[in-house]
């Protein structure tokens, strides 16, 4: 069988990564996140795309050193066409063009959701979801419900009207003095907390939809009474806000993802995007095995931003011959 070796490239938002793939499976997968946004409690997208400017060039050699391959060596160059942020994606897109010029090799542009859907199916001899399915997409951007047909077709089925999930997760632990991103910090906290201490709203959303806002001005009013009463408030019962925090998270999250699975009869289902690395949410869609539900969880490494899911993506396009003119262009805003 014909053997590729692509290198992805990710540089939507602030992580700067580049990986090698040898087919389907991963030889190195080099991620460089960005400090200096913690400082901010956020991304700032300034700081971000000069971020991946200086990064960039040592991320990509670092992953082909890893992978013990030399550039002559490439099949193909595959990057994150959008969404994202545009400074961010500018500087990977730019980079991808240049080094297959320069190689003479493909060009493969890739939808940045698509990546964390088939990040699924990066070979590491687990079982791999079967098509149809749906792909339930957390992050700090995005909360969609996805139903995939096949490799490239997919149709958002449910997504979020206003914040994303990810958003809500690290907005709520500002108000509580969280550094950002504050989920990890939620996820930690909440293991040792009373999830039903604090009871929260599940704001109402159409159909398969989402909506978090209202949850995010819930927690901060709820804070800012109870502080009122008593200054130490968040001190004394920061493991149990937190675990109630999540637990409407997860409340609010699967409510829909149950609706859905009901709506299209499609029993599979498989999480990605970084709030996939959340041990509640984890917990809970394994809980679904008992209904019969086939479910997927990606190694935690593939949940959050990384190129690995962009060069299995790539894989698949470049196994169909789909690939990308040299006037293709960065694109914060693109459909599924
Ligand atoms: O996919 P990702 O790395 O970047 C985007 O495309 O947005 O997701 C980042 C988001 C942040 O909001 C972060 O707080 C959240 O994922 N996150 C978590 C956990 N790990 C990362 N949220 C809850 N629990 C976690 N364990
Ligand atoms: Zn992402």
């Amino acid at each position: 069988t014909q053997i590729s070796y692509i290198l992805a490239i990710e540089s939507s938002c602030d992580d700067t990564s580049c990986a090698v793939l040898k087919n389907d499976r991963v030889l190195s997968n080099v991620v460089a996140g960005q400090e200096i946004h913690t400082k901010y409690g956020g991304v700032v997208p300034e700081l971000a795309s000069r971020a991946h400017q200086s990064n960039i060039v040592p991320v990509v050699d670092q992953a082909l050193k890893q992978a013990g391959i030399s550039k002559e060596n490439l099949t193909a160059i595959a990057f994150t066409r959008g969404p994202g942020l545009m400074g961010s994606l500018l500087v990977g897109s730019s980079f991808a063009k240049s080094l297959s010029l320069a190689l003479n090799i493909p060009l493969i542009d890739v939808h940045h959701m698509h990546g964390h859907i088939l990040a699924h199916f990066i070979n590491e001899d687990q079982k791999t979801p079967d098509f149809p399915f749906l792909g339930v997409t957390i992050s700090g951007g995005h909360t969609q419900i996805v139903k995939v047909t096949d490799y490239h077709e997919m149709e958002v089925i449910g997504t979020t009207q206003d914040d994303a999930i990810g958003e809500a997760f690290d907005k709520s632990g500002k108000v509580l003095g969280l550094g950002y991103p504050a989920g990890p910090q939620i996820d930690k906290l909440a293991q040792e907390g009373d999830p039903k201490k604090f009871p929260f709203p599940v704001p109402k959303a159409p159909d398969l939809n989402y909506s978090f806002s209202g949850f995010k001005t819930a927690v901060l009013y709820f804070i800012q009474r109870e502080v009122k009463k008593d200054p130490d408030f968040v001190e004394k019962n920061l493991k149990d806000i937190c675990a109630s925090i999540q637990y409407t998270l997860i409340k609010i999250l699967f409510q829909k993802v149950e609706k859905a699975v009901k709506q299209t009869g499609i029993k599979s289902v498989a999480i990605g995007g970084g709030v996939s690395a959340n041990s509640g949410i984890r917990a809970q869609l394994l809980s679904y095995k008992n209904k019969g539900w086939n479910v997927f969880i990606p190694p935690f490494q593939y949940t959050t931003d990384n190129a690995a899911m962009i060069g299995i993506s790539g894989y698949f396009k470049y196994l169909e011959g789909n690939f990308a003119g040299m006037e293709v262009t960065a694109s914060p805003r693109i459909e599924m």
